[in-house]
Parts: C-alpha cells; sequence; structure tokens
C-alpha cells in the first residue's frame, strides 16, 4: 500500500468520509492489504452492530415484464427471446404463505416496469399481504413511479423500497439507459421514497460498461451523503441478448472492497450479498458476507417462473425450491460462522459502531 492509499484507508476507518478525488485515488491505487484493512474493520463495526446476524429476505419475482429497455438488462423491452410472465395476487400469496411457512418475515416483490400492477393492483397486493402476515415487512422493488403512487402504496401498507440509483454520474447513467429514461427522476424517486417514510434502498453494478474509479466515486459521496436504508451492490454480469453481451463482468474482489467501504460510511446500513455475487463466484455470498454484509435474499419465486427472470447470464438458484435456497443459504452462512435470522431485521439505529 502507497503512503497516501494508507492514510485514505485508516480515515475511512475512523469513520471519516472522503473527497470524491479521494475515493477515486483510494479505488485506483487498492491492494489486497488495503482491501483486508478495510474488511477487518467493515466487520468490526457490522457486527458492534448487527452481531454476526443474517437477515433474510424473501424475493419474490412477480413480473419480467418491463417497459424499459435499460442496455444491460436481460428482461429490457428490446429482448424478444425473453419468455414473459406475469403472476397475479394469487400467485404472490401462495409464494409468501410458503415463505411465511420457511420464517421469512420480509418479502421483497420485486419486477419490471410492468403495466399490469396499477397503483389499484399493487396496492391491493400489499393491503393483502399486510392483512394476511401482519408482522412481516413489505418491500417493493417496482421501479420508478410517481410521488402519488408511492404515497398510495406507502398508505396501503409497504414498509421500504428498493431502487438501485445504478451510477450516481449523470452522462454514465445515460450511456447504461435509453433516452427516455433520465436520471434526474431516478433521484427524484429516491428524494421522493425518503420524504414519504419508507425505508430506502439505492445501489449500483460494480463493473457497468463505462464505469470508472471517477464515476464510483461519485457513487460513494452519494452513498455516504444520502445515508440510505439498504444499499444493493452487485458484480454487472453480461446478458446474451443485450447490446452489452460482450462486456466483461465486475468482479468479485471489487464489489467485496466496494462492500467494505460502504458499511464504513453507512455503519448500520442493511446490505445485502447479492445473488450476482453469487453468480460469478460459487463462494461470492460468503465473501460478500466476510467483507461487511449483512442481508441474504433467497429466491422464493415459483420454480416455473424462476429461469425466466434473467436479469444476466447463469444466474444461481433458478433450479431449486425455496425450501432448498433457504436451507442452502442457511448453511453457506453456518459455515462462516454467521447466524441467519428471521425477524423483519429493521434497519438499527447507531449505538456504538467503534
Ligand atoms: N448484471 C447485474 N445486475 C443487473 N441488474 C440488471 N441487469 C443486470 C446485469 N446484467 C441489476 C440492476 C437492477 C437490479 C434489479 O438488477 O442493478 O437495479
Ligand atoms: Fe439459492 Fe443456494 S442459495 S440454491
Amino acid at each position: 500500500m502507497t503512503e497516501r492509499v494508507a492514510a485514505l484507508v485508516e480515515r475511512l476507518c475512523a469513520g471519516e468520509r472522503l473527497s470524491e478525488p479521494e475515493y477515486a485515488a483510494l479505488i485506483e491505487g487498492r491492494d489486497e492489504e488495503a482491501a483486508a484493512r478495510l474488511r477487518e474493520k467493515a466487520v468490526a463495526v457490522r457486527k458492534a452492530v448487527y452481531g454476526n446476524a443474517v437477515y433474510v429476505r424473501g424475493l419474490i419475482e412477480i413480473s419480467n415484464i418491463c417497459k424499459n429497455d435499460c442496455l444491460y438488462c436481460g428482461i429490457r423491452r428490446s429482448n424478444a427471446n425473453a419468455d414473459r410472465y406475469r403472476l397475479t395476487r394469487e400467485d404472490i400469496l401462495l409464494c409468501a404463505e410458503e415463505g411465511y411457512g420457511l420464517g421469512f418475515r420480509t418479502f421483497v416483490l420485486q419486477g419490471g416496469e410492468d403495466g399490469y400492477y396499477t397503483d389499484e393492483v399493487l396496492c391491493g397486493i400489499v393491503r393483502a399481504l399486510k392483512r394476511r402476515f401482519p408482522d412481516c415487512a413489505v418491500t417493493l422493488s417496482m421501479g420508478e413511479r410517481s410521488f402519488e403512487s408511492y404515497k398510495a402504496l406507502c398508505e396501503a401498507g409497504a414498509d421500504r423500497y428498493l431502487l438501485r440509483h445504478e451510477t450516481a454520474d449523470k452522462a454514465h447513467y445515460e450511456t447504461l439507459h435509453p433516452k427516455e429514461m433520465s436520471f434526474d427522476n431516478r433521484m427524484r424517486c429516491l428524494r421522493d421514497l425518503r420524504a414519504l417514510g419508507y425505508q430506502v434502498g439505492c445501489g449500483f453494478m460494480v463493473g457497468s460498461p463505462g464505469q470508472t474509479p471517477q464515476t464510483l466515486a461519485k457513487d460513494l459521496a452519494f452513498i455516504a451523503d444520502f445515508q440510505p436504508d439498504m444499499c444493493g451492490i452487485g458484480p454487472f454480469i453480461p446478458h446474451k441478448d443485450t447490446v452489452f453481451r460482450d462486456r466483461p463482468a465486475g468482479t468479485v474482489e471489487l464489489t467485496c472492497f466496494l462492500l467494505s467501504v460502504i458499511r464504513l460510511l453507512c455503519p448500520t446500513v442493511l446490505l445485502p450479498s447479492t445473488t450476482a455475487l453469487g453468480t460469478i463466484d460459487p463462494l461470492g455470498r460468503e465473501m460478500g458476507i466476510e467483507s461487511g454484509a449483512n442481508v441474504v435474499m433467497p429466491n422464493l419465486s415459483p420454480v416455473s417462473v424462476r429461469k425466466k427472470y434473467m436479469l444476466y447470464d447463469n444466474k444461481i438458484c433458478t433450479g431449486e425450491e425455496s425450501a432448498e435456497c433457504k436451507n442452502c443459504l442457511a448453511m453457506r452462512m453456518a459455515s462462516i460462522g454467521y447466524e441467519v435470522v428471521t425477524d423483519r431485521g429493521d434497519r438499527k439505529q447507531i449505538t456504538d459502531a467503534g
């Protein structure tokens, strides 16, 4: 480690934020020694807040129909090879029923921007879930909607909302998305969700085409400033039916490095070790936890649709039943000394994260 990098690492370990040029210098100058120091401190901070608990969220992939055409995404509207599906309210309630029996107390409804889920339909689903499972948190991950829509969903009982910002650099955002999508609207959505009182998650892909240490520095500065309740980061993985099919995937190394940095910038954040991380490396999710993450998201979708929710190639957990997926993750977490816990797992207030 150069002296410059070592000094930046120590400042992060002391709970300080860096400037954008400093984040960029840290990313460019990182080595295994820097990563190890950040990892050790990130794990200590997470331990002070959450002990050795890893929270589970049951992911229900409710639709792969999407009006958007994000250049990286396998379910973009222009992908004619995607075999489209959507789950009805009854399908979703059945998945949740099974999940509840397996111990899940958070359900994440994720899907493309599918016009079928009007406010009326989606609010109905949220209300039904909250009525049937009053002790569960409902998290939505259904993309960009209006303030009024987010408000109606919140009033229907939705607790949390995940909307990755994808990149905090406007010019980079525009190279990843078609022109009808806008960075400003993305950020408007995150601000609206926060103002409405949701627990809000942002996040980005690591190694997305065009990403640089400078764009990542903006992501880190944004995250430090926004202080999300949740933050989803995982490697970009090319999908064969997208324009980015030949681009290299993001790495486990950089993803884990950034997980440690984010833990230090946001000590209480709920930080998943993602399926994408488990897809690029068989032990990726374990490494994510050991870098500072504290959430895993087993797949609760009906097995019949799992292979259709292909955001990227070779996605794992598409063949197994929900119970298998949950047990698999419980064993994986136990193997590294962590305990999967099944309460709602709300974000803790800062105590003394040291
Ligand atoms: N590789 C990795 N992650 C992807 N996502 C979409 N496409 C890909 C891909 N090719 C992520 C986006 C989105 C989340 C639901 O999945 O960040 O917000
Ligand atoms: Fe889903 Fe292992 S975590 S099958």
